[in-house]
């Protein structure tokens, strides 16, 4: 595997691959590689000539100092990690490369920003918007693949491909679980095995709600029960569980017939973790 760390270098290399016919896929992560990550890299590696995995901590996407001191920094495993997984290429620039000055845009995703994620992250989808442009802008892929644990984050990006008429795919790859249920998340490695095992409910909930859905309960009922059932977990503090409909991610456009996104954000020992579960109309 190809490590390259200058900006220059990975569009000089992207360009040469490019002008060989080949096809590349872009797989952007902020390291604290993961099996989910894998999945991301595995669809890429079928589907492509060329993957190229691309680590960078983006600290413009977080809202919380604490929130990025505290995000795992494990770049020597991950490489090795990207070795055995087949990747191509890594791309891992520092701070200055892609920050040489502080960006001056300001990028609007309008209601999609203004709720789930975005409402108790102000900010977080400019930053996320920002650095993906420079990734695809840089990498020049075919396709770019992302995990729908970040359902909000995949159809920003496809919102943001489509405003700036960016020729890239953008793939979501279902979210990868424990034998829990737990989403695997790079900030499960702050969790203590009783963490770990609190934060599983996230996904019972989610699986609840499911059920009383399906049982015809009721958006307004499911969402009090789910509720009563976070409660009852002690060590997880919930802070939102909504149901929104999955184009839109707005409650208020939800009919008996709408795809539905039911989506949980919460902490457990101080670590902030989300989920959803997708669930297409009968
Ligand atoms: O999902 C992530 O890991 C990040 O938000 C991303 C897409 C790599 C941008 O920093």
């Amino acid at each position: 595997m190809q490590l390259i760390q200058s900006p220059d270098e990975i569009l000089v290399k992207v360009k040469d691959l490019k002008k060989k016919g080949l096809s590349i896929g872009l797989v952007p992560t902020m390291g604290a590689l993961h099996h989910g990550h894998k999945a991301l890299a595995d669809q890429s590696l079928e589907e492509n000539d060329i993957t190229i995995t691309s680590i960078f901590v983006n600290p413009t996407q977080f809202n919380n100092a604490e929130d990025l001191a505290r995000y795992p920094k494990t770049l020597e495993a991950d490489k090795q990690k990207l070795e055995a997984w087949g990747v191509d290429i890594l791309f891992a620039p520092g701070e200055n490369e892609i920050y040489p000055r502080k960006p001056t845009i300001k990028l609007n995703f309008g209601k999609l920003e203004e709720v789930l994620e975005g409402k108790f992250r102000p900010g977080h989808f400019n930053g996320v918007g920002i650095i993906v442009m420079k990734l695809l802008n840089l990498v020049l892929p075919d396709r770019a693949y992302f995990g729908l644990k970040d359902f909000q984050q995949f159809l920003i990006v496809k919102e943001l491909v489509s405003n700036f008429s960016v020729p890239t795919e953008i793939i979501g790859v279902p979210t990868q679980r424990h034998a829990s249920g737990l989403a695997i998340s790079s900030r499960n490695q702050n969790l203590s095995d009783k963490g770990l095992e609190i934060a599983a409910n996230i996904y019972q909930g989610l699986n609840l709600a499911r059920e009383l859905i399906l049982d015809k309960k009721g958006i307004k009922e499911t969402i009090r029960l789910t509720g009563q059932f976070y409660d009852k977990v002690d060590g997880l503090e919930i802070e939102y569980f909504e149901i929104v409909h999955s184009d839109t991610l707005l409650s208020e456009q939800i009919s008996e017939d709408s795809p539905l996104l039911l989506s949980v954000a919460g902490y457990v020992e101080n670590i902030r973790l989300i989920d959803n579960l997708y669930l297409q109309p009968d």
